[in-house]
């Protein structure tokens, strides 16, 4: 795929530590995009696909070894790109995905302690040719994202995971952060509705 095609459209991610924020504005960044007369499909992983939505109740439920718990992510996301981010980026369509791979190199190489080469290889296997051209990266301290989510739900098998889980995840969300040349920009979640919205419109303001 050429990221340089003008009529494709374009990946945009949005990543995070469990309770940062992302699914409050992601509605408001499609409606941006939509309001710049873009075609915007909005998707998720592990999820993405009937078949990949299947696999996200296994893997968020089901205790699993570690590798196997990466596999099937990466096995959603195999489906996802062939049957809705790949078709939709060459049809010209904006593809807004909550989550990406960068969460598997957070979550998996992060958080639970994966040989970041077997992730290199998966990435590599599963999707050589395709990056986000954007990844919206929310950002929170720990204490804030904890107090968010026990506010608001039942916590799935990730978000029931302590406090240094969770810190290694934000640590490898930020070091791939600041290795990504510009793609991943990081969006201080600590403020306001109104402010984050702002920081939004900055980042994206380069594609529009
Ligand atoms: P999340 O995106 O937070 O959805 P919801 O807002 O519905 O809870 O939940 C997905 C969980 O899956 C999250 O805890 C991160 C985890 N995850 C991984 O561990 N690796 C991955 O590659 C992906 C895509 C998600």
């Amino acid at each position: 795929m050429n990221h340089n095609d003008a009529t494709r459209g374009r990946f945009i991610t949005f990543e995070g530590i469990d309770g940062a924020g992302k699914s409050t504005h992601i509605g408001h960044v499609i409606a941006l995009l939509e309001g710049a007369g873009k075609t915007v499909v909005s998707t998720r992983e592990p999820g993405g696909t009937p078949l990949g939505e299947k696999l996200r109740d296994l893997v968020l439920h089901e205790k699993m070894h570690l590798e196997t718990e990466a596999l099937l992510m990466f096995a959603s996301r195999r489906e996802h790109v062939a049957q809705v981010i790949a078709p939709a980026l060459a049809r010209g369509e904006w593809v807004l995905s909550d989550r990406f791979t960068d969460a598997s190199f957070a979550y998996q190489g992060g958080g639970r302690g994966l040989d970041r080469a077997k992730l290199d290889a998966l990435e590599e296997w599963v999707h050589p040719h395709l990056q986000p051209d954007l990844t919206l990266l929310f950002d929170v301290p720990l204490d804030v994202a904890r107090a968010r989510l026990a506010a608001t739900r039942t916590l799935d098998k990730f978000e029931m995971e302590q406090a240094d889980f969770f810190a290694r995840v934000r640590a490898e969300y930020l070091r791939r952060a600041a290795q990504s040349g510009g793609r991943i920009v990081v969006i201080d979640s600590t403020q306001s509705i109104a402010g984050v919205r702002m920081a939004l419109q900055a980042a994206l303001e380069p594609w529009l």
